[in-house]
């Protein structure tokens, strides 16, 4: 397990968590950071799909294009893979404590915990919403992700 090693996690793994994926990995390039980056969900509803449409428009709009991911579940193996996990809501860290080891070796938290100011807020839950929620959810995760690069890079 290398400690420069991020794994983000939302319930589908179709919207939030792969916007946040390919945010981190956008924002490590360009500061030059080697980092490992996943995404998975707590549900399995979605496993083997594409990012939703609008999460694929989202991204695109910023010049990165996400058609190639998979959704994939979260496995136990996970806590063992990366040094931090990252979960967008209280509902995914519930679900994720559901599937812990007992002694995970992964640092979890609330990725906006990551942002100044934004400590114990969630990244909103866009399924339901509309187009302003995938540019508000894109907002989130790439702040985060440039918080999260800091830290990896001290
Ligand atoms: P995500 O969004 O957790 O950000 O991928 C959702 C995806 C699917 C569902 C809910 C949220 N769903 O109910 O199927």
């Amino acid at each position: 397990m290398s400690q420069k090693s991020v794994l983000f996690v939302c319930l589908g793994n179709i919207c939030r968590s792969p916007m946040a994926e390919a945010a981190l990995r956008a924002e490590a390039v360009a500061q030059g950071i080697a980092v490992s980056i996943d995404s998975a969900g707590t549900g399995a509803m979605h496993v083997g799909d594409a990012p939703d449409p609008r999460a694929q428009a989202e991204t695109l709009r910023h010049g990165i294009d996400i058609s190639s991911y998979r959704a994939r579940q979260l496995t136990e193996a996970d806590f063992r893979k990366f040094g931090h996990i990252y979960v967008m809501d209280q509902n995914n860290l519930r679900d994720l404590h559901a599937v812990a080891p007992w002694r995970p070796l992964a640092k979890i938290g609330l990725l906006m915990d990551v942002v100044p100011g934004r400590h114990g807020t969630a990244v909103l839950d866009p399924y339901y919403g509309g187009e302003d929620d995938f540019a508000e959810v894109w907002e989130d995760v790439t702040v985060a992700a440039k918080h999260i690069v800091a830290r990896l890079a001290k």
